[in-house]
């Protein structure tokens, strides 16, 4: 069966009697006119279609629970349309942290995970009662019980371990290698445990935590990952004779951002897991374990396209036509950081069929600065509407201020209506925190 992750565009998405592209019931041209551009546009039908492919994907096993990963796109409305989906939250800094909790969500069915939690935010975690805390590290470990001793609090634990899985993704979204900055590796897992056991008496390991990488498409690989988990708690238990119940598997469920792309079904990969899960209790014989999912990209990534108007462009003698937009790196920087490939459409003519093969590229000052390379799309005129497809994770997130231009407004659409969700970024705002020093006056 086909889920949400394996489209291009969001469910909603057509061209509308104006011969314009059309969202949620809304006009993209309109949408572009009214709150300007740049502009993410989250389409709310795509996200909670995509939320409830994952549960009943895994209807079939009984002890699941789900925990977005905020840090694909973490803002208070989407938070509360995941909750209110019965997601949980994987949160990796007391931003996230707070967020979520603004927005009303309940913190025990919160993780609190990331590879160096200062003093202040693992503070904030014990003080708002998250449910789980992943310990990356030794230090950590020793950090954490000081912190939950002077709040009389004892934490649930998860460790995270670097199960030595290798995916094929980028090397930056890889995470679940043996050479990697993130966990424990498996043999320093008994030295922890006898810590825990023995010294951290305001700790208390309730499971296993690990993530292989992000944009993956191959499927076994999950499979992989639960034998590794299970064999592990197995293993603990036979040393420790202490029962783990929770292994959690982290996110990286890949999406389709391009035509080529053949993202895998959340279908196929809960059939995998689920069939792996039975076969590794068995040969473990351990109690079936509360399985947790943190997917991040895969839940937001398709609900989520960004408008740009078309500005300048430029014919290299002999060589590339550009044609530039009102936004790029800043708020998008993954075509700069790991050359990550678009599929984009112009929202005003999208039925127009003539071609022409030229390059999207960004309004900041970096020559890196390229939204989509060799793109095919009809005759651009200043003034027309780019949709560009599968904006919704790790655009807004990685968002920067670059050359102090402000960041672009979000809007969700739903039903013919829209609403703003991120209000755009003003002059002031940009100035907001800057100090001249009486001195300097
Ligand atoms: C521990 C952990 N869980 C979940 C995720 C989410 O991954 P994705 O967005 O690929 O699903 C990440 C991403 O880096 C992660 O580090």
């Amino acid at each position: 069966m086909n889920s949400t992750n394996q489209l291009l565009k969001p469910i909603t998405l057509k061209v509308n009697e104006n011969g314009n592209l059309d969202l949620g019931g809304c006009d993209v041209v309109e949408l572009a006119e009214k709150y300007g551009t740049p502009l993410y546009v989250i389409d709310e039908k795509t996200l909670r279609a995509i939320c409830q492919d994952y549960k009943k994907a895994f209807s079939k096993y009984p002890h699941v629970k789900f925990l977005y990963a905020s840090k694909a796109l973490c803002t208070m409305a989407i938070s509360k349309i995941v909750y209110d989906e019965g997601f949980g939250f994987d949160t990796v800094s007391s931003g996230e942290i707070y967020t979520v909790y603004k927005s009303g969500a309940d913190m025990s069915k919160v993780l609190f995970n990331g590879s160096n939690k200062s003093y202040d935010e693992l503070a904030l975690a014990v003080e708002l009662s998250v449910g789980r805390i992943s310990v990356d590290n030794f230090f950590e470990l020793s950090l954490l019980d000081e912190i939950a001793k002077s709040y009389n609090k004892t934490i649930d634990i998860l460790l995270r371990i670097t199960p030595g899985i290798e995916c094929h993704t980028h090397e930056y979204i890889q995470t679940g290698h043996l050479d990697s900055k993130f966990g424990f590796d498996l043999t320093q897992v008994d030295e922890a445990v006898e810590l825990i056991l023995g010294r951290y008496k305001n700790l208390n390991l309730r499971g296993l935590h690990a993530h292989i990488g992000s944009q993956i498409f191959e499927t076994s690989i999950y499979g992989d990952e639960i034998e590794i988990l299970i064999k592990e708690i197995a293993r603990i238990d036979d040393k420790f004779g202490i029962k783990l119940d929770e292994i959690n598997i982290g996110g990286g469920v890949g999406v389709k951002y391009i035509e080529s792309d053949c993202p895998p079904s959340v279908y196929t990969i809960a059939d995998i897991i689920i069939d792996q899960l039975n076969k590794s209790i068995e040969k473990y014989s351990v109690v079936p374990p509360t399985i947790y999912l943190e997917p991040g990209r895969s839940i937001i990534s398709t609900s989520g396209v960004t408008l740009y108007t078309v500005g300048s462009s430029k014919q290299v003698p002999n060589g590339k036509k550009y044609v530039a937009l009102d936004g790029g790196m800043a708020d998008n920087p993954r075509p700069a950081m790991y050359e990550a490939q678009y599929s984009a459409q112009i929202a005003n003519k999208p039925l127009d069929d003539s071609e022409e093969v030229i390059t999207l590229a960004g309004r900041f000052c970096e020559s890196g600065d390229i939204l989509i390379k060799d793109v095919n799309l009809p005759k651009l005129e200043e003034g027309d509407i780019i949709c560009v497809y599968n904006t919704g994770a790790y655009n807004y997130s990685m968002a920067s201020n670059y050359n102090r231009v402000a960041k672009s407004a979000m809007v969700l659409v739903n039903n013919s209506q829209s609403d703003i969700i991120v209000n755009r970024e003003t002059l002031d705002d940009l100035i907001s925190h800057d100090k001249i020093p009486d001195r300097l006056k």
